[in-house]
């Protein structure tokens, strides 16, 4: 019998998860999807088979489906995945968890209670130079000092991402790819945030698409981090594009990664560039790809790198911390569970 995957929310990621569940898992089978809108589920469905459900509910109790990708906005992120625990789902949630840490940890409590295998779709863990950045700092015994990281993207939170009640704006979009970033590259929880965000040609009823952001983590490194969505389509698709940067200072040497291309490394001495190998795909490049194959790792109870739930809570602790910062105007300690 085939693995069985539902799609809740048939959207723009789903589609980019479909393609390559397809490419690295051709073993599993689509099962079909249900969507708020009817079209982008019909879309979806005439393009990677299944069915189309008429309910949530429908999809949840389907006893034929292993396996929910949730790819849905940010506010029906907690009330979907604590059905699919209900009922027993693999679940695969895109990020963030919640829109609030209040609601992150009402849904780990619920998962705590009915602990399906569980991942949450922070990516960039996974880009194939960010894994290579990874095997670098091992390889070498990096031990990290300093860091600054940028996000750019095309803009999009003028839709829903940036409404305080679908997206939640910069640091729920964008604040919590970086800080789940940050803490597994650099292997240590985030301990203090100061913070401070800004409306670049956004309009100000809805939350802000800029921030700057100090970060000091608990194990004394510290660094600064620059997010914003007024990219183009170049910061996406031109190899070697600076969608993300992340550069890292070490005793042994500065590291400094496009995550969907190129990592530089080396000292005075010695400077070493390297562009991963493979395909130029946005599911490759971008480590979705990847994502599924370790999702599929996962659920064999195999050892990956994949976001655990606890992870992508600890994340929404730091969104909330940096929203308390750029309220208060100050430094504001991380407060974890
Ligand atoms: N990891 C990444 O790199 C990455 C990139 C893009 C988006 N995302 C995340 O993926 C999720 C979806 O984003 P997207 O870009 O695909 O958005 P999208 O707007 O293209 O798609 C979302 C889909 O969900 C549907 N939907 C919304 N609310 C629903 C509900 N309550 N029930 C059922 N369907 C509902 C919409 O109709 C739409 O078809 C978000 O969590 C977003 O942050 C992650």
């Amino acid at each position: 019998m085939k693995h069985r995957i539902g799609f809740i929310g048939t959207g723009e990621i789903a589609i980019i998860h479909a393609n390559s569940i397809r490419i690295e898992n051709p073993e599993w089978e689509i099962a079909g999807g249900y969507d708020v809108i009817d079209s982008a589920c019909r879309i979806f469905c005439s393009i990677y088979g299944g069915r189309i459900y008429q309910s949530v509910e429908a999809l949840l109790q389907d006893q034929t489906i292993d396996t929910v990708y949730i790819c849905t906005r940010h506010d029906s992120h907690v009330t979907y995945s604590e059905e699919a625990c209900k009922n027993g789902k693999n679940i695969f949630l895109e990020k963030p968890v919640a829109l609030n840490y209040e609601d992150a940890r009402k849904l780990l409590k619920c998962w705590k209670q009915r602990p399906v295998p569980f991942t949450v779709g922070y990516n960039m863990r996974v880009t194939p130079s960010i894994l290579l950045l990874k095997e670098k700092l091992e390889e070498h015994n990096a031990k990290p000092e300093a860091f600054r990281l940028n996000m750019t993207g095309t803009p999009f939170m003028q839709g829903w991402a940036g409404d305080e009640r679908y997206g939640g704006g910069v640091l729920v979009c964008q604040g919590s790819h970086m800080f789940d970033l940050i803490a597994h590259i650099l292997k240590s929880p985030i301990s203090e945030i100061c913070a401070d965000t800004q409306w670049l040609h956004q309009p100000k009823e809805l939350e802000p698409n800029s921030a700057i952001v100090l970060v000091k983590l608990e194990n004394g490194v510290c660094g600064t981090l620059l997010m914003h969505d007024r990219g183009n389509k170049s910061y996406h698709i031109e190899p070697g594009g600076g969608m993300i940067n992340f550069t890292i200072y070490s005793e042994q040497g500065t590291y400094d990664v496009d995550a969907y291309g190129r990592l530089r490394y080396g000292t005075n001495d010695e400077l070493v560039s390297i562009i991963p190998s493979g395909q130029n795909d946005i599911e490759y490049r971008w480590g979705y790809r990847n994502e599924a194959s370790q999702f599929s790792k996962l659920l064999a109870s195999q050892v990956t790198s994949i976001c655990t739930l606890d992870e992508a809570v600890n994340a929404a602790a730091v969104v909330e911390a940096a929203k308390k910062s750029v309220r208060e105007h100050r430094w504001v300690s991380v407060v974890y569970g």
